[in-house]
C-alpha cells in the first residue's frame, strides 16, 4: 500500500534513533507489515557537529552492521539518505549533495526548532538552485503543531514549488495538523509520508495511522525515487 517511508531513524547507533541492530530489524519488520515497500534511512546530520565525510563514514559503518544481521536477506530495499538540519550558509556547501537520497537529488531538510524566520526559506531556495537539489521539507506538520510557523509562513513553505513537503504519519492524530493534511490533499499539493520512527515505543513505525485516514482519499505517493 505504501511505496516508501521517506523518513526513518532506523540505522543503529547513529543518532537518537535505533540503539542497536535488533531494534532496527524489528522496526523494518513492522514497516513491512504495515505495507511499506521501500525505506529511506535518514539519520540526523548536524553540520555544526561533524563534516559530511565524517557522517558518511559513520553511516557506512552503521549500514554494514545492519546488513550483517541474518534477517537482512528479508529486508525490503533500503536507501541511504540523511535528515539535514537547515543552517545559514548551507547553499555554499557543495558537499551536502552527497546526503541526497541514494540515486536521487532529493535532500531531506529539517527546519531548526526556532520561530520560523525569513532566512529559512531563503536558504532552502538558494540550496535548490545553487546545489541543484530537490529539498524534501521534513515533517512540516510538526512546526505547525508546535506553533513555530504562522499562516503566512506556512503558505510560503508549501507554495515553494521546487520543494516537496514531507508529512509525518502522526499528523492525522491531531486536529490542527489533520486539517492541514486535508488541505494538502484537497489543493493537490505534492507531499510524501514518513514514519520518522526512532524506536519501538513512543515513536514506533506508524503507517497504520495513515492507512486508516487515507481510506477516504485517493492519495498516491509520487514515484520520486524512480524519477530521480
Ligand atoms: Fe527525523
Amino acid at each position: 500500500m505504501f511505496a516508501y517511508d521517506f523518513h526513518t531513524h532506523i540505522l543503529p547507533e547513529m543518532d537518537d534513533g535505533s540503539p542497536d541492530v535488533a531494534t532496527s530489524v524489528e522496526m523494518i519488520r513492522r514497516l513491512r507489515e504495515q505495507g511499506v515497500e521501500r525505506i529511506v534511512l535518514t539519520s540526523h546530520y548536524y553540520s555544526e557537529n561533524e563534516s559530511v565525510e565524517e557522517y558518511l563514514a559513520r553511516r557506512a559503518a552503521a549500514y554494514e552492521r545492519l546488513m550483517a544481521a541474518p534477517e537482512a536477506a528479508e529486508f525490503p530495499p533500503l536507501l541511504l539518505g540523511a535528515e539535514v538540519r537547515l543552517a545559514r550558509g548551507m547553499a555554499d556547501c557543495a558537499e551536502l549533495k552527497k546526503l541526497c537520497v541514494e540515486g536521487t537529488r532529493l535532500l531531506l531538510l529539517e527546519f531548526p526548532y526556532l520561530k520560523h524566520a525569513d532566512w529559512m526559506m531563503q536558504e532552502v531556495e538558494n540550496m535548490t538552485y545553487q546545489l541543484g537539489v530537490v529539498p524534501m521539507l521534513a515533517h512540516v506538520d510538526r512546526f505547525l503543531a508546535w506553533g513555530l510557523v504562522d499562516k503566512k509562513q506556512l503558505d510560503r513553505i508549501i507554495g515553494f514549488e521546487d520543494a516537496i513537503i514531507q508529512i509525518n504519519n502522526e499528523a492525522v492524530t491531531d486536529r490542527l495538523t489533520k486539517k492541514f493534511v486535508k488541505r494538502l490533499l484537497k489543493e493537490d499539493f505534492l507531499f510524501v509520508l514518513g514514519s520518522d520512527t526512532h524506536n519501538l515505543q513512543d515513536r514506533a513505525p506508524n503507517f497504520h495511522l495513515m492507512e486508516d485516514f487515507l481510506r477516504k482519499y485517493d492519495y498516491e505517493q509520487p514515484d520520486l525515487l524512480d524519477e530521480g
